[in-house]
């Protein structure tokens, strides 16, 4: 596997994501531990996009667990009904949210976040784990985040 990123910092957005993600597909290539994978990616993600918080919430015994993750300590279960990360689970979609204090529900791990991108992964079609992503910026997520993180979602059904 390739065990270090090239991710030239001055390139726009969508041209990172097509920088970084093959690199994530080579970073998992011939691993097939899930947690070793999943850790891989939020580091991946955080070394490239410097994101505030991004990682794994996994399906679980009826609800979302922590997995995997870069970024502040954050909470270890979320219910199906509760949050941007329920809510995604159960809408089955990716949910931007541009300001945090504005969804009701939210659920705020740091007072610190203030918009969030959640991106379901599915196997089966059934949901097995949210994607989610946390700013300090307000509405810092857009189509071209929801674009190439589901595109990455995709990939990763291939890890369970
Ligand atoms: N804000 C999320 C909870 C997870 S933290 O952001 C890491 C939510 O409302 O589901």
């Amino acid at each position: 596997m390739a065990e270090s990123l090239i991710i030239d910092s001055t390139l726009e957005k969508a041209e990172k994501y097509k920088a970084l993600l093959p690199q994530i597909e080579a970073l998992v290539t011939g691993e097939n531990d899930l947690i070793a994978n999943l850790a891989n990616t939020m580091a991946a993600l955080k070394q490239g996009f410097n994101f505030f918080w991004v990682g794994a919430y996994l399906v679980k015994d009826g609800e979302l667990v922590l997995g995997p993750f870069q970024g502040p300590v954050a909470c270890t279960r979320i219910a199906f009904t509760r949050g941007v990360c329920g809510a995604s689970y159960s809408r089955q979609e990716t949910i931007i949210v541009p300001d945090v204090d504005a969804f009701p529900g939210h659920i705020a791990c740091s007072s610190d976040s203030k918009s969030e991108i959640v991106v379901p992964v599915f196997k089966n079609e059934q949901v097995v784990m949210v994607l989610d992503v946390d700013s300090n910026k307000l509405d810092d997520f857009d189509e071209t985040d929801k674009y190439y993180l589901e595109q990455l979602a995709t990939l990763m059904t291939n890890w369970f």
